[in-house]
């Protein structure tokens, strides 16, 4: 099939790589010239395991192409795939400007066989308005499509190739049929329903893997005030197949692109229909209370962080990907500056992006040996491998004091005991 795909970020680059690499004939359109050009050179804008070498793959064999024209992408094209940023507006609801914009340009282009897929995360109504806004335009009906995606980044690839579930949102039975057909070679299972609850499942799935992530950092703390360990206690609850064993891990709370903007807007979208929805806005309060954790921790073991040299070992939001937006280490940052602390700060690829966004209120180390080096405290923000598998005793011999704080239970236990000399602080679980 000839397919567009409006939008170069992670959904939007992620979807045009693994539509090429299944077979279709893709163009990927950015208004972004400079990322563009990139991508002409084979070069990914965003760090995402595997995605390079098949973007290669498949510009080679002249499947996937990239472009800043509208007409060299959109004319003629069988479906159009909407993945442009719907990001978090001053009100909490989704910023719509984008896909507005991209409304306008698809109007100038389709015919009335084209499919209008929409893959951005938009809130219920959002497709049946943009459908009213293209038809206005080209005085025609288009045949609308609601595509949520579900893929993590940092896994994007095989979280597409390989999804649990296609969801496909239609009140066009022919446009449902075309893009199941679009995306049969993939085998995996695809759910039917309207418009809206399409757009709904993915709110509603984000939310719910949000408080999921809340819940088990309530058990956490509270695990941490009678004395059980919260890593037993989420294995036990996860064998439960109902329950499930994923995202129960407890920590500093979830950040991203996704749930914190996700879980506001459905909030948002709860208020103007006149719904109250407070277990959201726990999971809010909770996950806010929990990113600031390190450091209350911090500065209760210490009485105050003046002058204290604290490393922390991780920047991105989480491992595999230089995401910084939403990330825990910015709060962090903040409250440790607060506190007065000197911080020096290592990731092993988020740096860059954490020096736009935090700034020079914190210093940034080439290697975890240099951010630890005489440093009173390690906080451990993300869970990178480099991070995991440090040689903790060889570590502590570099530190001023031996003591860390672990955001994301991720080093290993018997590696701590074997270090007799370390004071060692998870997160819902006894010190060692
Ligand atoms: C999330 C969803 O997992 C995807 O299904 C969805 O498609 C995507 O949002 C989206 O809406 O585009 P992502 O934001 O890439 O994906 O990252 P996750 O792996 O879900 O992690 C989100 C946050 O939760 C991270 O900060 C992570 O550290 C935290 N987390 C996750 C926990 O604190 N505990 C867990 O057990 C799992």
């Amino acid at each position: 099939m000839k397919i567009a795909v409006l939008g170069t970020g992670y959904v939007g680059l992620s979807t045009g790589v693994c539509l090429s690499q299944i077979g279709h004939h893709v163009t990927c359109i950015d208004i972004n010239e400079q990322k563009i050009n990139q991508l002409l050179q084979g070069i990914s804008p965003i760090y995402e395991p595997g995605l390079e070498d098949l973007l290669t793959a498949n510009m080679e064999a002249g499947r996937l192409h990239f472009t800043t024209s509208l007409n060299e992408a959109l004319a003629g094209t069988e479906i159009i795939v909407v993945a442009v940023g719907t990001p978090q507006g001053d009100d909490g609801a989704a910023d719509l400007s984008y896909l507005v914009q991209a409304a306008k340009d698809i109007s100038a282009y389709i015919t009335s066989d084209t499919i209008v897929v929409i893959k951005s995360t938009v809130p219920v109504g959002t497709n049946d308005f943009v459908r009213k806004m293209i038809e206005d335009q080209c005085g025609f009906p288009v045949k609308m499509v609601s595509n949520p995606e579900f893929l993590r980044q940092g896994s994007a690839i095989e979280d597409t190739m390989k999804a649990d579930r296609i969801i496909i949102g239609s009140e066009n039975a022919e446009a449902a049929g075309k893009i199941r057909d679009m995306y049969q070679p993939l085998n995996v299972p695809v759910i039917l329903t309207s418009t809206r609850s399409a757009e709904m499942i993915k709110y509603a799935s984000n939310a719910f893997l949000a408080t999921k992530i809340s819940y088990i950092n309530e058990i956490a703390n509270l695990c941490e005030a009678v004395g059980a360990d919260v890593t037993d206690v989420a294995k036990g609850m996860g064998k439960d197949k109902r329950i499930g064993e994923a995202f129960l891990n407890a920590g500093i709370g979830y950040g991203g692109s996704c749930f914190p903007k996700d879980v506001k807007a459905l909030l948002h979208t709860a208020g103007l229909n006149g719904v109250e929805f407070p277990l959201l806005k726990e999971t809010i309060a909770i996950n806010e209370y929990q990113r600031k954790l390190l450091v209350t921790k911090a500065v209760k073991r210490f009485g105050g962080l003046k002058g204290k040299k604290i490393a922390m070992l991780g920047l991105a939001f989480k491992p595999e990907t230089d995401d910084m937006r939403e990330a825990p280490s910015i709060p962090i940052a903040e409250e440790l500056t607060k506190f007065e602390a000197e911080v020096v700060a290592y990731d092993p690829v988020a740096t860059e992006n954490a020096r736009k966004i935090i700034g020079d209120k914190i210093k940034y180390a080439g290697s975890i040996d240099q951010a630890i080096f005489e440093a009173d405290a390690v906080l451990i923000v993300t869970e990178w491998n480099e991070i995991k598998g440090m040689d903790v005793s060889k570590m502590v011999e570099k530190m001023k004091e031996p003591i860390i704080f672990d955001g994301r239970n991720c080093l290993p236990e018997e590696k701590i005991r074997a270090c007799s000399s370390v004071e060692y602080y998870p997160i819902g679980k006894p010190p060692i």
